[in-house]
């Protein structure tokens, strides 16, 4: 059900963890499913100088959080909070239809973070 790729970021999962000295977090929560991502950014001359997570999900929420640090890592901002699901999820080579929602939460947990930085706000 899942590609080589998803299973391997679920089971090596990348930039897993809160940063120690991030400047914004964005948190993110799935009420269907009731899935939980934190998503947490250290921002350099306007680019994702570093990024972690905390996840508290399924293995394509996982693997999805994995996969969007490795997208955004280096990217300015505006280069990042235009990273789609899509972008994750093929990325991934392709996620189940029923599991394209949790890559909903990746994205949407980035967003936040940048939106967050953006304005000042931190936790
Ligand atoms: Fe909740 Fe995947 S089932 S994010």
């Amino acid at each position: 059900m899942y590609s080589q790729k998803v299973i391997d970021h679920f089971m090596n999962p990348r930039n897993k963890g809160k940063l120690k000295d991030y400047d914004a977090v964005g948190k993110v929560g799935n009420p269907v499913c009731g899935d939980v991502m934190y998503i947490y950014i250290k921002v350099k001359d306007n680019r994702i100088e570093d990024i972690g997570w905390e996840t508290m999900g399924c293995a394509a929420a996982i693997a999805t959080s994995s996969m969007i640090t490795e997208l955004a890592k280096g990217k300015t901002l505006e280069e990042a909070e235009k990273i789609t699901k899509k972008d994750i999820a093929d990325a991934l080579d392709g996620l189940p239809p029923i599991k394209m929602h949790c890559s909903n939460l990746a994205a949407d947990g980035l967003k936040k973070a940048i939106e967050n930085y953006k304005n000042g706000v931190k936790k």
